[in-house]
């Protein structure tokens, strides 16, 4: 567990992560850090969840290193399955993820319903970020949904790893047999594609 000494450290050490940092969001710094790590491993990205844009803006600060590339952002912008309730939050997203537009393409619908507009764009993704429905139905059917953007090689990352129940079991039921170099935080499992799944 970090102490606010470290995240002062984090966040004076990884200046590019200034918009990612304040955005409002779950993710811990650790966690934003991270993302911006792993998405400096390819440049085709795509996020189940986007809400007000943090992850996003990491994801933009690593590409915004290798100059190039695309973050697929699919979302309602509805607050789908937040505890806060209904919201649009597609304006704060916009607002916080400006200095990243240039590589942004936001899909706004159902993930499930809009996998075939990411079609129109790439066949393929170096990264999947999934952060939207926690529940295992949500889960499994985003998993299931979108690995065919999957190849040897590729990133795939879940959060809400520590407490989701869904998120734990699609890992263990589905995910698991395609992949190899796992790691986590508390609350974020990624791991390697080592075969089409
Ligand atoms: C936990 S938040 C994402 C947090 C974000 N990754 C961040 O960096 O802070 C979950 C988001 O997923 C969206 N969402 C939930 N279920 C969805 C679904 N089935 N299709 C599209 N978006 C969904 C919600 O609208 C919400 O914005």
């Amino acid at each position: 567990m970090l102490n606010k000494g470290h995240d002062y450290f984090h966040r004076v050490r990884f200046r590019q992560l200034s918009n990612a940092f304040a955005c409002v969001s779950h993710l811990t710094i650790r966690e934003r850090i991270k993302l911006f790590e792993l998405g400096q491993h390819g440049k085709l990205i795509a996020e189940i969840g986007s809400y007000v844009g943090a992850s996003a803006c990491c994801f933009g600060a690593a590409l915004l290193e290798n100059k190039d590339g695309k973050i697929f952002c699919i979302d309602t912008w509805n607050n789908d399955s937040m505890t806060e309730g209904y919201r649009d939050t597609w304006a704060e997203f916009c607002l916080n993820t400006k200095k990243y537009s240039k590589f942004i393409v936001p899909v706004r619908g159902i993930s499930v319903q809009v996998a075939n507009e990411v079609c129109q764009y790439t066949s393929k993704l170096d990264l999947l970020f999934i952060d939207g429905n926690h529940s295992y139905e949500g889960v499994k059917s985003d998993w299931e949904t979108y690995k065919k953007f999957l190849f040897p090689g590729s990133l795939v990352v879940f959060h809400d790893y520590g407490w989701a129940d869904g998120v734990q079991r699609v890992i263990q039921e589905d995910v698991l047999a395609n992949v190899s170099f796992t790691d986590r935080l508390p609350n974020m499992w990624w791991g390697t594609i080592n075969k089409n799944p």
